[in-house]
């Protein structure tokens, strides 16, 4: 049997994005919608959810523009050296791996996003780290860095509920004079934004910053992030860019 088999028909919430239900009738179970720990603790589901039953297309598009980026740059995907900022179940990844990335390191708050990558996606990143970068001692910070990254990418995991912007910053840091970053954001993070959802978690000028000073955009594109359980559409915004 295929991963995910056995979650049988998968329902929602009626009111708002708040439980996912699953399972055989009779032993049918419900989840927070965004309980991650929850989620990644059953083979296949995240998966199920997000990309089957909501087509989530964050990975394909942010790795599709990143990949278009290195062609453009004359750069192998092969000598890249990926730091995967909250890499969740691995689904970036294998998009990344499928790209041809060369190196890959995951790195997610949640222990058992680790867990779920080795269960469901083995061989996938060299090594997973857990834990909240942005806390982190000088000594476990360099350690990281050891893995000499040539590139950050972060996928649906910025923002509200997610990374803020002194994680990314330290993810950033990680990174050579040169070092490409790619971002999946909903348009609400973007500089000039003033939803103030967006303007909450300081993203727009933590972008801004990026943008104007410390980095060169070098591709964006609009894109539908993923269907909303009441049929509305998820905009996302794919950004990558070089530091200077
Ligand atoms: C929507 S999931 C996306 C997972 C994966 N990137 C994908 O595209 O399928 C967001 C992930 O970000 C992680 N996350 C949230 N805050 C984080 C933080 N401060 N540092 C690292 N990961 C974080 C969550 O635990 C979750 O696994």
């Amino acid at each position: 049997m295929a991963v995910g088999d056995e979650l049988e028909t998968i329902t929602f919430s009626s009111h708002g994005e708040e439980w996912v239900e699953f399972g055989p009738p009779g032993a049918r179970r419900r989840v927070g919608f965004h309980d991650y720990a929850a989620l990644y603790s059953v083979p296949g589901l995240y998966e199920r959810v997000f990309y089957e039953e909501l087509g989530m297309r964050s990975g394909t598009e942010v790795v599709g523009l990143l990949g278009r980026t290195l062609e453009d740059l004359g750069l192998r995907p092969a000598d890249q050296r990926v730091l995967d900022l909250g890499a969740g179940s691995g689904l970036g990844g294998v998009e990344l791996r499928g790209l041809g990335v060369g190196h890959l390191v995951g790195l997610d708050l949640e222990p058992m996003a680790r867990e779920a990558a080795g269960r469901d996606h083995p061989g996938v990143y060299a090594d997973f780290r857990v834990g909240d970068l942005g806390a982190w001692s000088e000594g476990e910070v360099a350690e990281l860095a050891a893995h000499r990254f040539t590139a950050v990418v972060a996928l649906s995991a910025l923002g509200p509920g997610h990374a803020p912007p002194h994680v990314l910053d330290r993810a950033l840091g990680l990174l050579e004079p040169d070092g490409l970053f790619a971002f999946a954001v909903t348009p609400t993070l973007l500089p000039g934004s003033d939803d103030p959802s967006g303007q909450a978690t300081g993203y727009p000028d933590f972008l801004d910053e990026l943008l104007r000073r410390r980095a060169r955009e070098l591709g964006r594109h609009a894109y539908v992030h993923r269907r909303r359980t009441d049929g509305a559409d998820d905009l996302g915004v794919a950004l990558v860019g070089r530091l200077l």
